[in-house]
């Protein structure tokens, strides 16, 4: 799978991690760079083409794929994190949590997946996808189910030879995480590891030390996982 020459569409294109994914897939020569995103005046970079998508409005999921049909490469960046827990929260901030990082990415992934035999999705998970942080009670879950969906979705494109890649990280440098004052990885950095990832054919990207520590710890019992992870983060 290679980034030059190909046409891909990045979600969430405007900010963060998504602004990145258009810069390096233009600086790695990529055929034509779908840069999409809820407002399209948010758009800076020259030499993408600027395409409306609200990831979690059928309609305009519809007319995305209506108007990148030649797309070969999806990246599924677009994501939201509201700090609701789940006891506490609002249940409709809880709900939009679902709706964009699982049925959101559901809906792209099911109007491109036609197009997509022999191309690939990256969907942009988290650390978080396997581990729960009281604060991110919704966001974890919401990760936890798009991470599900990654892995099923894999199974289901197989046949029509569709690389599915999830991509794990710890904390990046971007909007998202403004308030967090631990380490953070440049998304130059993230976004380099996950095309790298997709031109190996790799089913997972694990981005930084977090992500490879987090899912080192899977194996074990929650008891150790959150004592391990406590003790990590206050050290
Ligand atoms: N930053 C981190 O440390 C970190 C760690 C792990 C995983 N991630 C994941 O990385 C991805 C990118 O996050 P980021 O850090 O770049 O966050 P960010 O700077 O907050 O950017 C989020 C992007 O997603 C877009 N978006 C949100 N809801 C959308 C929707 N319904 N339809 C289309 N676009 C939508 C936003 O558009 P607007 O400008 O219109 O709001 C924005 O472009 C997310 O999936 C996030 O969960 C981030």
């Amino acid at each position: 799978m290679q980034i030059n020459g190909a046409h891909v569409l990045v979600t969430g294109a405007n900010r963060g991690l998504g602004r990145q994914f258009i810069l390096s897939l233009l600086d790695r020569g990529a055929g034509k760079v779908y840069a999409t995103a809820r407002r399209l005046d948010l758009i800076d970079v020259p030499g993408v083409i600027p395409l409306r998508l609200d990831i979690t409005d059928p309609a305009s999921v519809a007319a995305a794929a209506a108007a990148a049909p030649d797309v070969k490469i999806v990246i599924n960046n677009a994501g939201i994190s509201t700090g609701a827990n789940l006891i506490t929260g609002d249940l409709d901030t809880i709900r939009r949590e679902m709706d964009t990082h699982f049925y959101g990415t559901l809906n792209v992934i099911r109007a491109f997946a036609p197009q997509l035999a022999d191309g690939a999705i990256l969907n942009v998970l988290s650390a978080i996808s396997w581990l729960a942080f009281d604060g991110a009670g919704a966001y974890h879950a919401a990760k936890a189910a798009e991470w599900a969906l990654t892995n099923s979705v894999r199974l289901e494109l197989a046949g029509r030879r569709t690389l599915v890649t999830g991509l794990h990280l710890g904390a990046a440098d971007t909007d998202m995480m403004a308030w967090y004052d631990g380490d953070k990885t440049a998304p130059e950095a993230i976004v380099a590891a996950a095309l790298d990832g997709i031109e190996a054919h790799r089913p997972e990207v694990l981005a930084d030390s977090w992500s490879r520590q987090v899912k080192a710890w899977l194996s074990e019992d929650p008891s150790v996982i959150y004592r391990e992870a406590e003790a990590a983060l206050t050290a």
